[in-house]
């Protein structure tokens, strides 16, 4: 069975991000194609990125690092859920893709965003993350409004329609996750 991350890609205190990811968590759970899980970066406490080699040498020292990899290493496929920042994403969603490489490759990933203008432009920013992870990211994309999704901005409401493109982006995820599953095997 696949195994999906959903990661929740904000840590401010009264983030929008908890209600967002615990929705989109919500929504997967009622599916029978993979097993979803939440992972909060917030639970990691990974500071800014204090690792003396770059990650793409896989040479983690510290204690922190090996935690966030080994999570990350059980996983076939990601859903990023990202806030829209200064029309990027967070730093500290950035900061938690930077600490790791390969952990990351070869794998699926698809985005929620919110914000203003459905955090698209966090998204925009993070495609070209992805691939430099080696992450394939797919074409579906759930954008929620501040202005109609939430109330006053912080009450999560979405909109009935969201829950359709909540099932087409992770079709997509599945579906490549499930591909680059033998990409990964036939590397050994
Ligand atoms: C530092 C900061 C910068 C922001 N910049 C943008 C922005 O560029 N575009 C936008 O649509 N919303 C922006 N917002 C509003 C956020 O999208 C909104 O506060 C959202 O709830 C943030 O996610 P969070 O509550 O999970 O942290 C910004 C918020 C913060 C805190």
């Amino acid at each position: 069975m696949l195994e999906i991350a959903i990661i929740l890609g904000s840590t401010r205190p009264g983030r929008n991000g908890e209600a967002v990811a615990k929705w989109v968590h919500e929504l997967a759970q009622k599916r029978s194609d993979a097993t979803y899980e939440l992972v909060d970066i917030k639970d990691y406490e990974l500071p800014l990125l204090d690792e003396p080699v770059p990650p793409s040498q896989g040479q983690y020292s510290k204690p922190h690092t090996k935690k966030w990899a080994a999570k990350i290493d059980s996983f076939d496929a990601f859903v990023f859920v990202t806030p829209e920042y200064n029309h990027g994403t967070s730093a500290a969603l950035k900061n938690a893709l930077d600490f790791l490489y390969k952990e990351w490759n070869d794998k699926a990933a698809g985005f929620v965003s919110y914000g203003s203008a459905g955090g698209t432009r966090a998204v925009e920013q993070l495609r070209l993350v992805m691939a430099e992870l080696q992450i394939a990211d797919v074409r579906a994309q759930v954008m929620l409004s501040l202005f109609t999704d939430f109330e006053k901005w912080s009450v999560f409401k979405p909109a009935a329609m969201h829950e359709k493109s909540v099932a087409n982006m992770l079709d997509q995820v599945v579906k490549w996750g499930t591909a680059l599953k033998t990409v990964r095997a036939s590397k050994g």
